[in-house]
């Protein structure tokens, strides 16, 4: 493989690695979470071995894939814009072109894409990408292709990933495939199937990989990471079955992350996303022993009414979740936290909105993503509770949260007013040439003067200014609050 450096429109260096025998071209994009821009990583670097090498120019691909969500109709919706587009460059400029439907929309419509999208060729669920090469060979013969298994194994942990749009500095790491908990709102058990760990050796593997090859900070993914177990493969479920030998040597999440914080303790370590009821106390104890695993975490709660939680089976009270809060805070007193948020679900009352209100005063989170409830078709809420929450009603309310959040943010970023923090550099600031941008370990961007600095460099700046979202500063030779020189 052979390292391209292309320059991007925005001038930010894309670190493309490209075969120089392979000769088709292949267009990839991603919508939805960040599992599905890892997952894309897989099927690139599948591709690459059967002969495609990636483009950015959707007129010259000879296949072009789409890795699709499902989690809100809005982003399926998107999807469907997404193909027309495609449709109009086929019929205008590049008639050879092939299009395929990865992901979370293509295992929920299966076959219904075909019939339904004259443009699409090919078909293939999350857990399919292996058998693409198979599927490709139908396309180029001609057929329409489909595979939309869902697998209890499959994890791809023996496929090293091609970085896609990387900055070569942070990098996703997938660790659990599925999840189990069934919430009653949710698309995505069903999406993405039954909930399995990766082999830790192969986990371990490619984080020494990504360090040895300049990268500075990983984010461990799975859709409730904190539910990570090996005992040699086989699904959580199935745990109880397991042999005493396999019980003694099992590694969990709490493990996994000391595993990695002391394999390569320069390395920064995030992971995303914590269900609140799997997030356990020694997680938290792990995140505080190793200064590398970085002090944020994603909880989402969806709802602050006890009631609105047991309807979503959401398996916490409001009551546990503020111990929870509380137990982070006590063991790491600087720790970030955000949250996402649903309004709107099925029988949501003012008195229980108030509700989620009044955890957001409690908690005043760092950050968060908010909805409005969405049906999904075939879940426990869709087939068995009508969406009787009133649009406007949705609306006003996702308004109340989001400026309440908007609040809360500037509250927190503020907090870092006069402080040192750590910020490792990703890019240039969007706003001017003369500045880098980066984050802290607590997940804020931080904007401040290039100087003699690079990307990839950790540096202490200290906070003269910021915005709700954003910290300014300038490079410090002071040591960051709470850390100690070594
Ligand atoms: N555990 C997952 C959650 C995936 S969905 C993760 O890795 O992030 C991301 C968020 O979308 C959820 O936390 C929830 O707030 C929102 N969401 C899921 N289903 C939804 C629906 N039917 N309507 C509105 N929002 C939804
Ligand atoms: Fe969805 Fe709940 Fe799993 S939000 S991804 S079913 S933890």
């Amino acid at each position: 493989m052979e390292k391209i450096i292309d320059e991007n429109k925005q001038g930010e260096a894309l670190v493309l690695e490209q075969k120089d025998t392979n000769k088709r071209k292949l267009f990839i994009e991603s919508y939805g979470c960040s599992m599905n821009f890892s997952d894309s990583e897989i099927v690139a670097s599948i591709m690459a071995n059967q002969g495609f090498n990636t483009t950015q120019k959707l007129e010259e691909a000879d296949l072009v894939l789409v890795n699709t969500c499902s989690i809100r109709d809005k982003a399926e919706q998107t999807v469907r814009k997404r193909l027309e587009k495609y449709n109009a460059v086929k019929r205008d400029l590049n008639p050879k072109m092939k299009v395929g439907v990865l992901g979370c929309m293509a295992e929920r419509l299966k076959t219904k894409f075909l019939e339904e999208e004259k443009i699409v060729d090919l078909v293939v669920g999350p857990d399919a990408y292996k058998d693409l090469p198979n599927l490709l060979a139908e396309v180029d013969e001609g057929r329409d292709a489909i595979n939309v298994i869902l697998s209890k194994e499959e994890t791809y942990g023996d496929i090293s990933p091609v970085r896609l749009n990387t900055n070569g500095v942070t990098a996703f790491v997938s660790i659990t495939r599925g999840c189990d908990n069934m919430c009653t709102f949710c698309v995505v058990p069903f999406t993405r199937g039954r909930e399995r760990s990766r082999d830790p050796q192969s986990i371990l593997e490619e984080v020494n990989d990504l360090w040895n090859r300049g990268y500075k900070e990983i984010t461990l993914l799975g859709q409730n990471v904190d539910s990570y177990l090996w005992y040699g493969g086989g699904l959580k479920k199935d745990f109880e079955k397991a042999s005493d030998m396999q019980k003694a040597t099992a590694v969990n999440f709490s493990n996994l992350l000391e595993i990695c914080a002391k394999a390569q303790p320069k390395m920064r370590i995030r992971f995303s996303t914590s269900n609140p009821q799997d997030l356990t106390l020694d997680v938290i104890e792990t995140m505080a022993k190793f200064d590398n695993i970085c002090n944020h975490i994603h909880l989402p709660v969806q709802s602050g009414s006890n009631r609105v939680l047991k309807a979503m089976n959401r398996l916490h009270t409001r009551e546990e979740y503020f111990e929870l809060i509380d137990n982070i805070r006590r063991i790491i007193p600087n720790c970030a936290i955000s949250q996402d948020m649903i309004v709107g679900f099925p029988t949501e009352t003012e008195e229980d909105f108030q509700d989620t209100v009044s955890l957001m005063e409690y908690v005043k989170y760092n950050f968060g993503y908010m909805f409005t409830y969405s049906e999904r078709p075939g879940t426990m809420a869709g087939r068995n509770m009508e969406d009787d929450v009133p649009e406007e009603t949705k609306k006003r309310r996702l308004q109340d949260i989001v400026d309440l959040q908007r609040i809360h943010s500037e509250i927190r970023t503020k907090e870092h007013l006069n402080t040192v923090v750590e910020v490792l550099i990703e890019k240039e600031s969007k706003k001017s040439a003369e500045q880098w941008s980066g984050r802290t370990s607590q997940n804020i961007v931080c904007v401040f003067p290039k100087a003699h600095y690079n990307i990839g460099d950790f540096v202490n700046v200290k906070v003269t200014d910021c915005t709700s979202a954003t910290l300014i500063g300038e490079a410090s030779p002071l040591i960051p609050e709470g850390e100690t020189a070594e």
